[in-house]
């Protein structure tokens, strides 16, 4: 990937971290004119970036916009398949619709769909999935790991993790938690919703398409009132403004990582990790799948991701799809 002057400049300016930077020092080093590091700074504040320009020391970062354009999100990003291929839209149907036609197409592991909206974003068991413009992060990731559709089924437990460890590592006192199988809580409330979605043939998976939708910068008057006590955004619990090309980055980066675990050694390597993130196992809950409903304990989770449930009676269920209550 070859990188923009422009975004070049960006770049050591994001470094600095609240530091000033020289205006003399970025023409110095990247040899060109002063005037055009000035060029530079008025193009990147016209995409929203702002800065506060300090006398004999330089520019420093104040803002950046909020676009979750390709350009944000290379800035960030540190894998080396995953969001190296970006389709980026600013009102789509759903991420998903795109990206099981780009799968069949033979888009590359790691390729990335992102709408800025979707009109119609979709849940599990087919619900809708409020996705309103510039508020959250409504992405697909398509991922070919090399595993049988019947070991897949535990992936989106990897996922969850791998969203979890972002938003701890950027947001440190925010605390969001895995409820079995894909939903992440901060105190209580929905933030993450997670869907994944498979093409596969009969023993070999040619594409998940996981589909990640993140409540980011919304306030609480943005949610609809269908879900306003039970939803909340990253915004809110931390309590400032997300910059979600760098949780995106981020999220990429875990996923990578995890994916690769995942593949090589199976979800049992993961199992501890996502256990301790979880505030599922041990909690009294009730099971609703698509033919029953019933209640017990969780009482935990087998190497393959399937929740295990003791029932009143002291019988054991093994759950491998539904809705938990806790
Ligand atoms: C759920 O909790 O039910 C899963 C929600 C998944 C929402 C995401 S947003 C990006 C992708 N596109 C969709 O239409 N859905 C997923």
């Amino acid at each position: 990937m070859t990188i923009s002057m422009k975004d070049e400049i960006l770049k050591r300016i994001l470094a600095a971290d609240g530091e000033a930077v020289s205006g003399q020092e970025l023409a110095d080093s990247l040899g060109v004119s002063r005037t055009a590091i000035w060029k530079h700074m008025q193009t990147l504040q016209e995409e929203g970036y702002t800065f506060e320009t300090i006398k004999k020391k330089g520019y420093v970062l104040t803002g950046v916009p909020n676009s979750l354009n390709p350009t944000q999100i290379e800035l960030f990003l540190k894998t080396e398949h995953f969001g190296r291929e970006i389709h980026y839209f600013d009102v789509v149907d759903s991420t998903q619709t795109i990206a099981h036609k780009l799968a069949q197409e033979g888009a590359p592991h790691g390729t990335i769909i992102i709408g800025e909206e979707q009109t119609a974003g979709r849940g599990r068991m087919a619900r809708p999935w409020e996705s309103a413009h510039g508020t959250g992060i409504w992405m697909t990731i398509i991922v070919r790991p090399d595993v049988t559709p019947q070991q897949a089924s535990s992936y989106t437990l990897v996922v969850a993790v791998a969203v979890t460890m972002a938003i701890k590592t950027l947001y440190e006192h925010v605390e969001p938690l895995i409820k079995w199988p894909n939903d992440l809580l901060i105190n209580g409330k929905k933030c993450t919703g997670i869907l994944t979605e498979m093409q596969a043939e009969a023993d070999l998976v040619q594409a998940l398409l996981v589909g990640i939708g993140i409540n980011a910068n919304q306030e609480a008057t943005d949610f609809s009132p269908d879900i306003a006590d039970i939803a909340t955004s990253l915004r809110l619990e931390a309590g400032e403004e997300i910059n979600r090309a760098a949780l995106v980055a981020s999220i990429l980066h875990y996923l990578e990582q995890f994916t690769e675990l995942y593949v090589n050694e199976g979800f049992a390597s993961i199992k501890t990790l996502w256990q301790q993130l979880s505030c599922t196992i041990g909690q009294r809950i009730e099971v609703t799948t698509l033919r029953e409903r019933f209640e017990g304990v969780a009482s935990g989770i087998t190497d393959d991701g399937v929740l295990q449930l003791t029932q009143d009676d002291g019988t054991i269920r093994t759950i491998y799809a539904g809705d938990i209550k806790i």
